[in-house]
């Protein structure tokens, strides 16, 4: 006869399936060694404050990695605090570390809707007072890392599935500032690789199919854009394997025709967004290795591809809880910064894409 497994209701409606995951997972490599092997960067998003102040976060940051994306500290709330007052220490940060560990940055991000200092939401002006103002962000803080950055996200989330999202600078600048942005960029900095950036485009193929539109038109025009950056932000089950597979074959077909690259730029694979989980179980441990397996390798087919960024790497640090409400574990590294079945599927598919 098997074990009984305890299952309960807690006070939160929450399901506690037994005990919590026990693991002992060794990666073979890390991942920034597989990664090269396969040809690609593999990064992830961090907090230079946890550089600073926390050794595990630090070790295992500079253990597996061989890029990094500031999760907060170089957009526009963090940057240009005050009208015409920019501050650049975290980001400054940063990049020394990145440097002194032989890593890139990938800066995230100049022109966003969110994360904006309070003082643009009273700044009145016209249009041309508000392009002034664009402009100024754009080629002060793209010009203050040039040659410290590879690459930015220039624009992260302008579109929806049909059109332009209505964000502040498309009420205020109307479509143009998307393309503009971009020739700012590339001014301020002519040697960074250029991206736009957005979620829905691993699990939506009608957005995936819309940006691209609205890139390819860009590209036509011959404005500087350099790729594309494929958030990520997926669950165990969403989106279906058959509509990855939907958006990867989109993304093989269209960015080899446009010429773009591809960096998978926010990954995480989310467990609990309905709030089942008290705890992360074996069975949920076994579930994420597989999905991070299959993903990675599905990316991994697309020959554009440049990098695979997590968004955070481990459980201690991740937007999820916060902004979902309920416990989750999405990523690689757990809360102990120990490796979780998960890096081990991850690291499978870069091994493999890399020969071994
Ligand atoms: O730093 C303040 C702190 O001083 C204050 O006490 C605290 C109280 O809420 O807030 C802290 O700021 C938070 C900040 O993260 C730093 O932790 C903000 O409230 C919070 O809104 C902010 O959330 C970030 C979010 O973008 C908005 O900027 C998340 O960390 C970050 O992971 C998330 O990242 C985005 C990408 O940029 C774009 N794609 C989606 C992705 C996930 O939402």
């Amino acid at each position: 006869m098997g074990a009984a497994v305890l299952v309960a209701l807690n006070s939160r409606g929450c399901v506690v399936e037994g005990p919590a995951a026990s693991y002992d997972v060794e990666l073979a490599k890390s991942f920034k060694e597989a990664a090269e092997a396969a040809g690609i960067l593999v990064g992830a998003a961090v907090n230079p404050a946890w550089l600073r102040d926390e050794a595990l976060y630090l070790d295992v940051a500079t253990e597996q990695f061989s890029s990094f994306t500031p999760e907060n500290v170089m957009k526009m709330a963090a940057t240009q605090p005050e009208r015409g007052e920019f501050d650049f220490s975290e980001g400054d940060s940063l990049v020394e570390f990145a440097e002194g560990v032989g890593a890139v940055v990938h800066g995230h991000a100049l022109v966003w809707h969110l994360a904006l200092p309070s003082w643009i939401e009273e700044f009145e002006g016209n249009e041309t007072e508000w392009r002034s103002l664009l402009e100024t962000h754009v080629k002060t803080v793209a010009g203050h890392f040039r040659g410290k950055v590879a690459s930015w996200d220039v624009v992260n989330e302008a579109f929806t599935d049909t059109g332009y999202r209505d964000t502040i600078w498309f009420r205020h600048l109307g479509p143009g500032y998307v393309a503009d942005a971009f020739r700012w960029a590339r001014e301020a900095d002519p040697d960074a690789d250029l991206y736009y950036n957005d979620f829905g485009l691993s699990g939506d193929p009608g957005k995936l199919n819309h940006v691209l539109d609205e890139l390819e038109a860009m590209v036509d025009e011959g404005v500087p854009i350099d790729g594309l950056g494929v958030q990520a932000h997926v669950e165990l089950n969403s989106p279906s394997n058959a509509t990855l597979d939907a958006c990867v074959g989109i993304l093989k077909e269209r960015l080899g025709q446009l010429g773009l690259k591809l960096r998978v730029s926010e990954l995480d694979v989310s467990l609990n967004r309905d709030g089942r989980y008290c705890n992360f179980t074996d069975d949920l441990a076994a579930q994420q290795e597989h999905r991070f397996r299959s993903l990675a390798a599905k990316f991994l087919s697309v020959p554009q591809l440049t990098g695979v960024t997590f968004w955070g790497f481990s459980d201690a640090h991740t937007w999820i809880p916060h902004y979902f409400h309920d416990p989750d574990w999405p990523l690689p590294f757990d809360a102990s910064y120990r490796p979780k079945p998960a890096a081990r599927g991850f690291l499978d598919a870069l091994l493999a894409a890399g020969g071994s």
